[in-house]
């Protein structure tokens, strides 16, 4: 793609790559999918730093639930109810998810969460992020401190 001087790239996430092991409803028997699926963000969105500047796009899509097959595939003993629940719920569209992704390609934002009314909360994220690891410093924080030594 950067030999040719065009290209995008659209890697599928999920939005349980965020907060999926936050109360109230930690998820149940997902830690690899969730784990998986926060390597992809992290993977494309430093994917997308690398290349700022380049002809080739980085995308992360994040949908919700959305309306495919994938819940009726995951094996012989899916979690307890989870399948028939998630089939009355419906979910997104493909059509919307695939619709958001394109517009987001156009508009350039990398973490494309095709549900998400307030896309800002993306930024304050990076924002967080940012602020745990620049004012992380080399010095042992206190609270790790033995007591017996302060
Ligand atoms: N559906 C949701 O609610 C939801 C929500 C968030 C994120 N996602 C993500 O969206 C992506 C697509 O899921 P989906 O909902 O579209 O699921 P799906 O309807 O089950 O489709 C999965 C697709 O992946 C293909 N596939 C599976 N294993 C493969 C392999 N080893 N090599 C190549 N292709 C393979 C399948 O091809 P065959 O049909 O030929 O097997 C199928 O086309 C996944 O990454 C999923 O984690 C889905």
């Amino acid at each position: 793609m950067l030999a040719r001087g065009r290209g995008a790239v659209v890697n599928v996430a999920s939005t349980l790559a965020f907060a999926g092991s936050l109360p109230p409803d930690p998820l149940p028997v997902r830690a690899v999918y969730g784990g998986t699926k926060g390597y992809v963000v992290t993977f494309s969105r430093n994917l997308a730093a690398e290349l700022d500047g380049a002809p080739v796009r980085v995308q992360v899509l994040c949908p919700g639930l959305t309306a495919t097959e994938f819940h009726l595939t995951q094996g012989q003993d899916p979690v307890a109810g989870d399948g028939a629940r998630v089939h009355d719920d419906g979910g997104m569209p493909v059509e919307d998810v695939v619709t958001a992704s394109l517009r987001a390609l156009e508009t350039g934002e990398v973490v494309c969460v095709p549900g998400l009314v307030d896309g800002e909360a993306v930024d304050r994220i990076a924002a967080a992020e940012f602020g745990l690891r620049s004012s992380s410093t080399s010095t042992l924080a206190p609270r790790y401190q033995n007591p017996a030594q302060q």
